[in-house]
């Protein structure tokens, strides 16, 4: 049985970031799988929010199936993405533990994993079934001192979880951080504490 998204307080959070430039994780991404040549490489913008990062991995090229369980998202997406990119786009509307994936060459999970909540484990896998060999997952995971941990919707993990969990990858980078910063589009500030990781299968 398919599960009801019941989160809309999504849909502000999309508005507010869907015309936002990259933020440095994306920037790392592109380093990490040479991100400028997309042509012909599929990625899955998974959790793609207002669809910033889907519309920077057109700019550059790459296919992209752009994830998100907010129906609005799709909203955004059309109204902000160059139609000559809309041909390699696609959309899936849907839970990131139920929604099915094509095999690609870059996940791109940017803060999105950690919402799935108690079903993070189901949607992780789900998103690392889908990288070919060679590919790469690029994502952030919340640890434990965030600000958000007490929130029984997102998921915290530990570094022995993000080890057991990206094992079968062949580089893993793990990027442990801890600082104050803004924490959303209204700018109130956070303490942090999340796992930037890249991967390679
Ligand atoms: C913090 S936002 C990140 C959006 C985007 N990656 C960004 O960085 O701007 C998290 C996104 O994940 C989506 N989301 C949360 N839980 C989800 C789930 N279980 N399945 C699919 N999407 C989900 C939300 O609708 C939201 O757009």
């Amino acid at each position: 049985m398919k599960h009801e998204f019941e989160d809309h307080s999504w849909v502000a959070f999309i508005e507010a970031t869907a015309t936002r430039g990259p933020y440095e994780f994306f920037h790392s991404a592109m380093e990490f799988v040479d991100g400028n040549r997309g042509a012909g490489r599929q990625a899955i913008d998974l959790g793609c929010g207002g669809g910033a990062d889907t519309r920077n991995l057109l700019a550059r090229g790459w296919r992209v199936l752009a994830v998100d369980a907010e129906p609005h998202a799709r909203v955004a997406l059309l109204e902000h993405t160059t139609p000559a990119n809309l041909e390699r786009l696609e959309i899936a509307i849907g839970m990131f533990d139920e929604v099915e994936l094509p095999e690609a060459d870059l996940v791109y999970a940017q803060f999105s994993l950690p919402f799935a909540g108690d079903r993070l484990g189901a949607s992780t896998r789900n998103a690392l079934a889908a990288i070919v060999s060679g590919g790469a997952f690029v994502g952030q995971f919340i640890a434990a001192e965030d600000d958000w941990a007490s929130d029984p919707n997102v998921a915290v993990v530990d570094r022995a979880w993000i080890e057991r969990t990206f094992e079968p990858f062949a580089i893993l980078d793990i990027d442990e951080r801890k600082h104050h910063g803004a924490g959303g589009p209204d700018g109130a500030t956070k303490h942090w504490h999340y796992f930037h990781i890249r991967a390679r299968r």
